[in-house]
């Protein structure tokens, strides 16, 4: 740690369409040579480094803060890489790659050898996915290896959709940010466990529950993530969390302006709305974080920084549906939440 916060970090811009090698070859060299760098993904930005290098993966919880219990999701450029990342891929991950790969689709699966086991702990099983993004592609196919990456922020800190993000967590822990531009989706990947039959959601993401559900109809959905049954905030540890203390509102969206500006002023000093619904007319400071679920999944985790930011006393989030993107917004959400009010 004391040696990583020497390190100079460089920002280096990457097109994110169509890349040029030689950004991606100098960040593919560094991934070879054990070393952590951030770069950008259709979701949110990753920090990368050889999976198959046990030395290379523990710099990733060492410069992240990440708890040793938690697991790191691969990142592969083919279905073969992946197939040498685990000891069986049954006919459903084939089915399911053919349909959402590249794309931010995350399967858990039996671990093989050649995956080391710092990646996933003392777990015999591996998280994998393939990235729908052309610069984390090529970093990958440059490198010759699958690259374990967990989101590029520090722990407990909402996840980077821009590397203006990735700076303000790890300037001088890692030696390279990959700064491709805003992130598309603007959440993290669904993760799938296919060691289970029928197979189990483990964490609503950029693939819509009910884009899953028109493959495998007899998905196990866990109660937390069910609509009915609105989310209790994380006890255990907080994730995603701005330091500034954000409230919650279920269906605020549909609920009046009144209501939810008095809230914000019973919260005292400044409050900022992060408003979801674009007819609302707030006597408080507002920001509208989108007009659609999936808009609003694009900036929900920067929103989040804006709050830190510009100093504000409370963030007062203007909570929508469970459906659609919804579901993966309102799972943020309420992780974040210091306070959920219905
Ligand atoms: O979109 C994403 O998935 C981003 C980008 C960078 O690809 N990555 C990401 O990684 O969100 P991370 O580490 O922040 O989240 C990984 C999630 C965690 O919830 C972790 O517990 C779970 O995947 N996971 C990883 N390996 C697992 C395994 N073997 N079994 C069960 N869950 C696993
Ligand atoms: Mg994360």
């Amino acid at each position: 740690m004391a040696e990583n916060a020497r390190l100079e970090t460089k920002l280096i811009s990457v097109d994110p369409l169509s890349p040029s090698l030689r950004e991606i070859q100098l960040a593919a060299k560094l991934i070879r040579q054990g070393e952590v760098i951030a770069f950008p993904t259709e979701t949110v930005y990753g920090l990368g480094a050889d999976a198959t290098n046990a030395l290379a993966v523990r710099k990733i919880f060492e410069a992240k803060n990440r708890p040793q219990d938690n697991p790191i999701i691969v990142h592969v450029a083919s279905i073969d890489q992946a197939k040498q990342c685990v000891v069986e891929f049954p006919p459903l991950a084939l089915q399911l790659a053919e349909r959402f790969w590249p794309g931010p689709l995350t399967f858990v699966l039996p671990r093989s050898e050649y995956v080391s086991s710092e990646v996933t702990k003392n777990l015999d099983t591996v998280a994998i996915r393939m990235p729908a993004h052309q610069v984390a592609l090529s970093l990958i196919e440059q490198s010759g290896v699958p690259i374990a990456a967990p989101s590029a922020n520090l722990s407990g800190k909402p996840s980077p959709t821009k590397a203006i993000h990735v700076m303000q967590d790890l300037n001088g822990r890692i030696p390279l940010v990959l700064d491709g531009g805003s992130t598309l989706v603007g959440v993290e990947s669904t993760v799938i466990s296919l060691i289970h039959d029928p197979p189990i959601l483990l964490r609503p993401g950029g693939i819509t529950l009910e884009e899953l559900q028109a493959i495998i109809p007899e998905i196990v959905v866990p109660p937390d993530f069910s609509s009915d049954q609105p989310i209790s905030p994380g006890m255990k540890y907080k994730h995603y969390s701005p330091e500034t203390k954000l409230v919650v509102i279920l269906d605020g969206k549909d609920k009046p302006v009144a209501q939810i500006d008095s809230i914000g002023r019973a919260n005292g000093g400044q409050p900022l709305i992060l408003c979801t619904n674009p007819r609302h007319r707030h006597d408080l400071m507002s920001i509208l974080v989108g007009k659609t679920p999936k808009e609003i999944q694009a900036n929900f985790f920067s929103s989040l920084r804006i709050l830190d930011e510009a100093s504000y006393d409370v963030g007062i989030f203007e909570g929508i549906t469970f459906e659609g993107a919804g579901l993966a917004v309102m799972n943020r959400a309420l992780k974040a939440a210091h306070d959920i009010i219905e």
